[in-house]
């Protein structure tokens, strides 16, 4: 049983994260999302919130499943025995910053793999700041994200737009 957790901050989720998901549902056993509190990102949903908005969008795949996490994640990812972490690769910007995590990741569990999938390129420009953006100003966001994440984003943002 090859088991990966998915971590992210998924403030909010994105088809562009989904993306990723389903490549690793391909790769993997079980597929655990891992949504970090990610405090110092000060995330507009709490993790709970981001958990709820995830839930339904991951019911397709019955070895799925969506857990929060907090403190250091390569702790998580031995205390559920999984085998390796997975993240996306959206574009050469991206690289840097998730080599220097897989480094400190693998200094710190030298057991533990990270792989890296590449999303749809139809996704390379997707961020979670710039749906933000997007929603904040009444922008069409349904490309981006799921219909039960806009919905979200619209209460959200809502009494910004009066
Ligand atoms: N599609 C769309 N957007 C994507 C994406 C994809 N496939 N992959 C990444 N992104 C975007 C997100 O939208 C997000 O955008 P934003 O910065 O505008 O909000 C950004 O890239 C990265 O967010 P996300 O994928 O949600 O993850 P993250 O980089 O916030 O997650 C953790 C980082 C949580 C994995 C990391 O901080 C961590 O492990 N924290 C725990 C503490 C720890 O162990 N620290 C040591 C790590 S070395």
């Amino acid at each position: 049983m090859r088991h990966c957790i998915y971590p992210g901050t998924f403030d909010p989720i994105t088809y562009g994260h989904l993306d990723v998901l389903e490549r690793a549902t391909r790769l993997f056993d079980k597929v655990t999302v891992a949504v970090a509190e990610s405090a110092g990102k000060a995330p507009l949903f709490t993790a709970e919130q981001r958990v709820e908005m995830i839930t339904p969008n991951v019911k397709v795949w019955p070895h799925v499943t969506v857990t929060t996490f907090r403190g250091l994640l390569v702790e998580f990812c031995m205390a559920q025995k999984a085998d390796a972490i997975i993240r996306g690769l959206r574009a050469l910007s991206d690289f840097e910053f998730e080599f220097n995590m897989a480094l400190m990741n693998r200094h710190l569990e030298p057991n533990l793999e990270t792989i890296f999938v590449m999303p749809n390129e139809q996704f390379s420009y997707t961020s979670s700041t710039l749906v933000k953006q997007v929603a904040t100003f009444g922008g069409d966001i349904s490309h981006f994200v799921p219909p039960n994440v806009a919905a979200a984003l619209k209460t959200a943002f809502a009494p910004s737009r009066q």
